[in-house]
């Protein structure tokens, strides 16, 4: 079974706290990390935007306004069971129209290497040298909308 299409999951949802559990499995748990709560609770401005299937958050992404143009995509995670089959790429499609109808004009983000190749398919460009986060070595990237 595929999941529903992508949409807006509310802050304090049963989704969106959810969703830190999928955050939490695909990105922080590999690499022996977690999140802090003041890391969590500085989320409520941003959009969590994710994708169900059944009654379980299979996908999920963040969107944090920086200014009036530009967007950052953070904490982009796919089920791993669920990885390579276009789910990733559906829920950034929506998220960059999502953008659009907000008057947006651009989407940064930190990829991390691994993921470059993803968002080189769906467009992006690299921006920069490579950079170290959690551990781990990340580019910039961006998408003009
Ligand atoms: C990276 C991630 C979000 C991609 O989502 P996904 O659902 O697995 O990717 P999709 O199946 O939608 O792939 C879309 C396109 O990217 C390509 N792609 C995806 N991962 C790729 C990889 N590692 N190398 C090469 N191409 C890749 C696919 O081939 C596909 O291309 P196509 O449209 O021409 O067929 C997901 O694999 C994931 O959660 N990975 C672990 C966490 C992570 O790295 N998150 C990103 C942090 S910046």
């Amino acid at each position: 079974m595929m999941p529903s299409t992508p949409q807006i999951l509310e802050w304090g949802s049963k989704q969106q706290v959810q969703s830190i559990g999928l955050r939490y499995e695909v990105l922080r748990k590999p690499l022996g990390l977690f999140f802090a709560p003041d890391e969590l609770s500085e989320e409520v401005d941003q959009w969590h935007i994710g994708m169900i299937n059944g009654d379980r958050v299979v996908a999920v992404l963040l969107l944090k306004k920086m200014n009036d143009r530009i967007a950052k995509m953070r904490q982009v995670a796919v089920d791993e069971t669920l990885q390579g089959k276009g789910i990733g790429k559906e829920l950034v499609r929506f998220s960059e129209e999502f953008c659009r109808r907000q008057g947006l004009e651009l989407i940064e983000l930190h990829a991390r290497k691994t993921a470059v190749p993803f968002y080189l398919s769906l467009g992006y460009s690299l921006i920069g040298d490579e950079f170290e986060e959690v551990g781990i070595p990340h580019i910039k990237m961006a998408l003009q909308l």
